[in-house]
C-alpha cells in the first residue's frame, strides 16, 4: 500500500525554541521507526533553520505555514522560496483557513500556489467550507474554492499539489466536532471529480487527499481507513508527542 503522509501543523506553536526542539525531537524519534508513513512537521517559520540541524536522514520532512508568490523585493514582513529551500523546507501550507480569515483570498492563495509548485515544493492546499446548510451549498462552494486556488495549475506541476480537506467547523478549539470519516469519504469523492473536471481522471486520481480538523490519537485510524485517504493534517494533537506518535504508529499500520 502507499505510505500515508501525517503532516504537523503547529501552527503558532509552541511559544519558545527549546519547546520546539523537545517535541521536534520525539517526533523525529518515531519517525525514524516508521517505513510506511511520511512524515511533516511545519513549524513557525523562525524555528524552521534550528530544527533543519535536527533532522537526519529523510525520515521528517519540514514543511512551512506559508510562502510568498514574489521572489524577493520590498514585502515586509514575507518569506521567499529561496528562503524557505535555504531552511531544507520540503512542504509548504498553502490558504489554510486560518490565513483566508485574515484576509487571503482565492486569488492570493492561487499566486501563493503557483510560486510553491513551480520552485518544487509539495504544496498542501488546504480547502473546507465553513458551514453545512441544509441545502449542500456546501458543495458549490467547495467546488469554486478548488477551481479558484488551482486555476491555470498546469498537469505538469500537479503531481507537487497535495490537497487538505478541512472543513471550517471541525478545526481548533472552537471546533463543534470534527468529520466523521462519512463525510470525509464523500467530500473526498467529490473532490476527485472536480479534479477530473480540471486535469482528467488519471491525473486526479494521483493527487493525495488528506483530512484535518480534530485529529487525535483516537479517530486518527478511522480517517486513515477512508477509501483512497492519503493521510492526515493535524493541529492540536501535533504539539502533544504522546498523541501524535500514536496517530503516526497508526499512520504506519494502515498503510501496511
Ligand atoms: P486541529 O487539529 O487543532 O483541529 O487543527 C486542524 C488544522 O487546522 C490543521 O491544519
Amino acid at each position: 500500500m502507499a505510505k500515508k503522509t501525517i503532516i504537523a501543523n503547529w501552527k503558532m506553536n509552541p511559544g519558545t525554541l527549546a519547546e520546539a526542539k523537545k517535541i521536534f525531537g520525539s517526533v523525529k524519534k518515531t519517525a525514524q521507526k516508521l517505513s510506511h508513513v511520511e512524515t511533516v512537521v511545519c513549524p513557525p517559520f523562525v524555528y524552521l533553520h534550528e530544527l533543519w540541524k535536527g533532522t537526519s536522514g529523510k525520515k521528517c520532512a519540514l514543511g512551512a505555514q506559508d510562502i510568498f508568490w514574489e521572489r524577493a523585493g520590498g514585502f515586509t514582513g514575507e518569506v521567499s522560496s529561496s528562503m524557505l529551500s535555504d531552511a531544507l523546507v520540503q512542504y509548504v501550507i498553502v490558504g489554510h483557513s486560518e490565513r483566508r480569515a485574515l484576509g487571503e483570498t482565492d486569488d492570493i492563495v492561487n499566486k501563493k500556489i503557483h510560486r510553491a509548485v513551480k520552485d518544487g515544493f509539495k504544496t498542501i492546499v488546504c480547502v473546507g467550507e465553513k458551514e453545512r446548510d441544509a441545502h449542500a451549498r456546501y458543495f458549490l462552494f467547495l467546488e469554486h474554492e478548488i477551481k479558484q486556488s488551482l486555476a491555470k495549475v498546469t498537469r505538469a506541476v500537479l503531481k507537487n499539489i497535495i490537497i487538505a480537506y478541512e472543513p471550517l467547523w471541525a478545526i481548533g478549539k472552537e471546533a463543534k466536532r470534527p468529520a466523521t470519516p462519512h463525510e470525509f469519504f464523500e467530500m473526498l469523492i467529490f473532490i476527485r471529480k472536480i479534479l477530473t473536471d480540471m486535469f482528467g481522471k488519471k491525473e486526479a486520481f494521483a493527487v493525495p487527499v488528506l483530512y484535518g480538523g480534530s485529529v487525535d490519537h483516537r479517530n486518527a485510524k478511522e480517517f486513515l481507513a477512508v477509501d483512497g485517504s492519503a493521510g492526515l493534517l493535524v493541529g492540536r494533537a501535533s504539539l502533544e508527542p504522546k498523541l501524535f506518535q500514536e496517530i503516526l504508529f497508526s499512520a504506519d499500520l494502515s498503510a501496511r
